[in-house]
């Protein structure tokens, strides 16, 4: 059966990539030329409208990934980002709520204790539809539902003891959860036409003693129950269409996805957030994706998909990233109906990982992904909005690649919602630098305060004085002491106290920690005043 399978994928696979080859036609250039002597700038204006049904079209949404299971930001400063984003071209907002949704009843202790309160989403989700983006709520229903599996309470739903990701689908009490955790949300989103029900990263499936002994495999299971859980979307709310992240289908034998169910009951989002999302989504795939489904989403990132403990992110590769994006769907030519183009903006990579990259600093980077989006205008037209839509003056410093760097300006002649917070966490990574340098100079380049002159107590009293330049350690001491105080007041802003603890407990401390570990060892070296022979054991 295996040899069999293995024997048509050799005939099938090839076939495939030559096909979609075929069916991949070059677009003529002038589709996205640079339009001259415009006078009109605004985005509306420019919105694409290349008159095509299908692909990346002008009625393709252009969704913005709201990621609030990490640094939720205040709803006033959400409700403030709103207009924003819509007169840039965004249409959508996917929200993912995770513990900041207020669960009730028996789902009340999934929530974090300073989740949004009911009147709280009720505001922002009207505030949205009023702005005419049309608001997605992400619901985890198979993986990333550490959330809830972390909790005594659900823990026999885990797939397996160990790892508190993955819900056991066969696990009796899973869909009555997931049916209820879908009512709830669903309760506060009652205009919502799209709900996606996660599915991504299950890295563990059909590996408990429930599932093996169905005797069937990962990705038999993995249709099982999203086609269970799309259909329980389907009967309570017949208008809303599931969507999926399309990770776990990657792998699949392409025959066998064309010919599941998956087809009619979900449509996958897929996700791509390098600089070349060919190596992730080969031509070939697309093919059977588009055999597959009628429509399609798409998403690359703005923020959170660099590195797991990024503080800004890097501006040049996300820009490249949704280059990467438009020049693949503008090749592609097939009957699929781009239903949206989505701009993920991580918060932090699970549920148990530490924060990523912020949302308010992260704005410049969301909004030049925004407006190339949405106007596929050349880099010079796109830079150019971006500049005048982030208000920033003629002498302005901002550039993508000085917005990449880790040397960012401490000063920005601009003006937009988050500047503030942007500006606090360029002075935070200065700061780091400086911290970590003059740590890695006194404890590892210089030869009197390393971990052997500490072990042994054994060090020139003149060099920890003089050569270690401990001024200079006191002064960054009081200079971190003061950012804390100034992050606290800047971040108020933007997050609740628990959020800007958060922060400041995973990215100032640990600096304030190094230094203060300095000075309690050189005050402790410079009490000797005798010291023993060597050797010294
Ligand atoms: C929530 O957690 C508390 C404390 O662990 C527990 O006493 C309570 O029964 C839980 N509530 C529900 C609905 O499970
Ligand atoms: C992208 O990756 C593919 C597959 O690895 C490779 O063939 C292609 O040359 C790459 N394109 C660019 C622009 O680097
Ligand atoms: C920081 O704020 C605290 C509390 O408001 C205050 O006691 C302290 O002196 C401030 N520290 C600095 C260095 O400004
Ligand atoms: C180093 O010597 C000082 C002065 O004798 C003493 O107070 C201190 O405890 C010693 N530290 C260690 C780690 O032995
Ligand atoms: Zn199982």
């Amino acid at each position: 059966m295996i040899l069999l399978r293995r024997r048509l994928l050799l005939i099938v696979l090839p076939l495939a990539v030559l096909l979609s080859l075929l069916l991949f036609r070059q677009v003529s250039e002038t589709t996205y030329s640079v339009r001259q002597n415009s006078e009109d700038t605004s985005i509306a204006s420019r919105l694409t409208d290349n008159r095509k049904e299908h692909g990346f079209t002008s009625s393709s949404l252009r969704v913005v990934h709201l990621d609030l299971k990490g640094a939720p930001p205040k709803i006033s400063y959400l409700l403030q980002l709103l207009p924003l984003l819509a007169a840039n071209g965004c249409t959508g907002l996917l929200i993912e709520y995770e513990d900041m949704f207020p669960y009730q009843g028996s789902l009340v202790n999934i929530s974090a204790k300073n989740a949004y309160t009911q009147q709280q989403i009720i505001e922002l989700v009207s505030w949205a539809q009023h702005l005419g983006l049309e608001v997605i709520p992400l619901i985890q229903t198979f993986g990333h539902m550490e959330f809830v599996l972390k909790l005594p309470e659900f823990r026999h739903l885990r797939e397996l003891d160990t790892f508190p990701q993955e819900v056991c689908p066969r696990a009796s009490g899973t869909l009555d959860l997931l049916q209820e955790m879908i009512r709830q949300v669903m309760g506060l989103h009652s205009r919502a036409r799209y709900l996606h029900i996660g599915c991504d990263e299950v890295y563990h499936l059909a590996v408990c003693p429930r599932c093996t002994h169905s005797g069937r495999g990962g990705r038999e299971i993995f249709t099982e129950h999203v086609t269970q859980v799309a259909e329980l979307v389907k009967s309570e709310y017949p208008e809303v269409t599931p969507i999926i992240w399309d990770d776990m289908l990657r792998r699949w034998d392409p025959v066998y996805l064309s010919r599941s169910s998956l087809g009619v009951l979900v449509e996958p989002m897929v996700w791509a957030y390098s600089d070349n999302i060919t190596r992730l989504v080969p031509h070939y795939l697309w093919y059977w994706y588009s055999k597959t489904f009628p429509r399609i989403w798409v998403a690359g990132a703005f923020k959170g998909a660099n590195l797991p403990t990024s503080v800004l992110p890097d501006v040049r590769l996300h820009y490249n990233n949704q280059k990467s994006w438009l020049r693949f769907l503008a090749r592609s030519n097939t009957d699929t109906k781009i239903a949206g183009y989505v701009l993920t903006g991580w918060s932090r990579y699970d549920h148990f990982a530490i924060l990523c990259e912020l949302l308010p600093p992260s704005i410049p980077s969301l909004l030049l992904n925004l407006i190339l989006v949405s106007t596929q205008e050349s880099d010079n037209i796109v830079l150019d909005m971006w500049k005048r839509t982030l208000k920033c003056g003629p002498r302005s410093k901002l550039t993508v690649d000085l917005m990449s760097s880790n040397h960012r300006p401490l000063a920005l002649d601009c003006s937009f919602p988050g500047l503030k917070a942007f500006l606090v966490t360029s002075k935070y990574m200065s700061l780091k630098s400086k911290v970590d340098h003059f740590y890695k100079v006194v404890t590892e380049q210089k030869a009197w305060m390393t971990p052997y002159n500490v072990k042994y107590n054994f060090t020139s009293p003149y060099r920890v004085l003089e050569e270690y330049r401990l001024t200079e350690g006191y002064q960054l001491i009081k200079e971190i002491k003061r950012f804390r105080n100034e992050t606290k007041d800047t971040f108020s802003e933007f997050f609740d106290d628990h959020t800007i603890e958060e922060w400041i407990e995973q990215r100032i401390v640990p600096m304030d920690e190094k230094l203060t570990y300095l000075e309690t060892i050189s005050n402790k070296l410079l009490l000797k005043r005798t010291w023993p022979r060597r050797p010294f054991s």
